[in-house]
């Protein structure tokens, strides 16, 4: 049996990894509390821990979890800007589940415009109430406004064809545009003046951090829409909030917040909120939070704990490449072993 101490234990993640581990020899010890230093301690006489998207993979905490015996680290996430990859080489293998639904999480992008824009939140809670007033709630037409997506890579393409289908004109920025794809690539300056709407599907990392910021905001449309549903360091939220509140973002749609770590996925409803910026925005009438929910079907689920059982069983039976690790040199083929075949390391 291979021992995998499984972080940040969710009901409905228990339910689906018991489906797929115990049958094939992995067995998880689930644990609420989350990875960081404090916690690591836990992953004591097992083989891997199995980490989530909040979870404090920094060079610390790998440094106990390779003192503990642990060999790997699974993410059963797609972003992995939460570990310290470079640190990790040599020691211990890091894998990723690098596409589970990414049309859980464009459907999502859509869902969350849809209802900002149409006001479906309000009307929602208005007619509860039997208030059938409909003051307040005009929204506008998708057909014929122009979506800027940045990041064409598996969710932005969904997001894009989805975006297509209400008959929106789509441009797009990616560093690596897809050949032939049929789709306009503008720069930067150019999507932010040109959009009535721009919506976030490129990872975090160094150079994207707060990439949405004061400048960026300021050279956009008045009353552009913002849509997040990659990761909320990508856009400044104090910027974010001064430019709701000078009326120049008309709304923002977030499924991620850069200090979502200690507030999100848990119920801190009967709790005072530290987080005053967050308080803030989720009080803006214009703007809709949820708790990085964007990957949560049952198809994600799925095959988020399928791909992650391979990719244990892959890493400790296989001595070839397990096709989901990650090195920092993955991506440049004479450094990386991956591209002979072999593990990263
Ligand atoms: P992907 O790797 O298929 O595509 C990412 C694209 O971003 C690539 O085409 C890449 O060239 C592009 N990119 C890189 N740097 C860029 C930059 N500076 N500006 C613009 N584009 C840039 O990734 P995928 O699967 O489409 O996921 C996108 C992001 O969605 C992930 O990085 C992750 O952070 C987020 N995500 C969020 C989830 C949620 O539940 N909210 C669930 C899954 C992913």
């Amino acid at each position: 049996m291979i021992k995998v101490a499984f972080y940040d234990t969710k009901p409905y993640d228990r339910q689906s990894f018991e489906r797929f581990g115990t049958t094939r020899g992995v067995q998880f010890k689930y644990l609420e509390a989350k990875l960081c230093e404090d916690t690591a301690e836990l992953a004591r006489g097992c083989d891997a821990v199995c980490v989530f998207v909040n979870d404090t993979v920094n060079a610390a905490v790998i440094d106990r979890l390779y003192a503990l015996g642990v060999r790997l680290i699974a993410l059963r996430s797609a972003g992995y800007n939460n570990v310290d990859v470079q640190h990790a080489f040599g020691k211990i293998h890091v894998v990723h589940v690098p596409a589970y639904s990414p049309y859980a999480v464009a459907e999502h992008a859509m869902a969350l415009l849809l209802t900002s824009v149409r006001r479906i939140h309000k009307a929602y809670n208005r007619t509860r109430e039997f208030n059938f007033s409909l003051n307040g709630l005009t929204g506008f037409d998708f057909h014929g406004k122009t979506a800027g997506v940045i990041g064409t890579g598996k969710i932005g393409r969904i997001f894009i064809d989805i975006c297509r289908g209400f008959g929106m004109n789509v441009i797009a920025y990616d560093p690596f545009p897809v050949p032939d794809s049929g789709i306009e690539y503008v720069e930067p300056d150019e999507l932010y003046s040109r959009s009535d709407i721009i919506s976030l599907h490129c990872p975090l990392t160094g150079s994207t951090r707060h990439m949405i910021g004061a400048e960026a905001i300021s050279k956009m449309k008045k009353g552009v829409v913002i849509v997040n549903t990659s990761r909320g360091a990508l856009i400044d939220a104090e910027a974010l909030l001064d430019g709701i509140k000078a009326r120049k973002i008309g709304a923002a749609c977030l499924d991620v917040y850069e200090e979502e770590a200690d507030v999100f996925f848990e119920d801190r409803s009967g709790h005072i909120l530290d987080d005053e910026l967050l308080s803030r925005l989720i009080s803006m009438p214009n703007v809709i939070v949820t708790s990085h929910q964007a990957f949560l079907t049952e198809e994600a689920l799925g095959n988020i704990a399928e791909t992650t059982v391979n990719n244990i069983l892959s890493c400790f039976e296989n001595d070839g490449a397990c096709d989901n690790e990650l090195c920092y040199r993955c991506g440049s083929i004479e450094k990386c072993k991956k591209s002979r075949k072999e593990k990263c390391f």
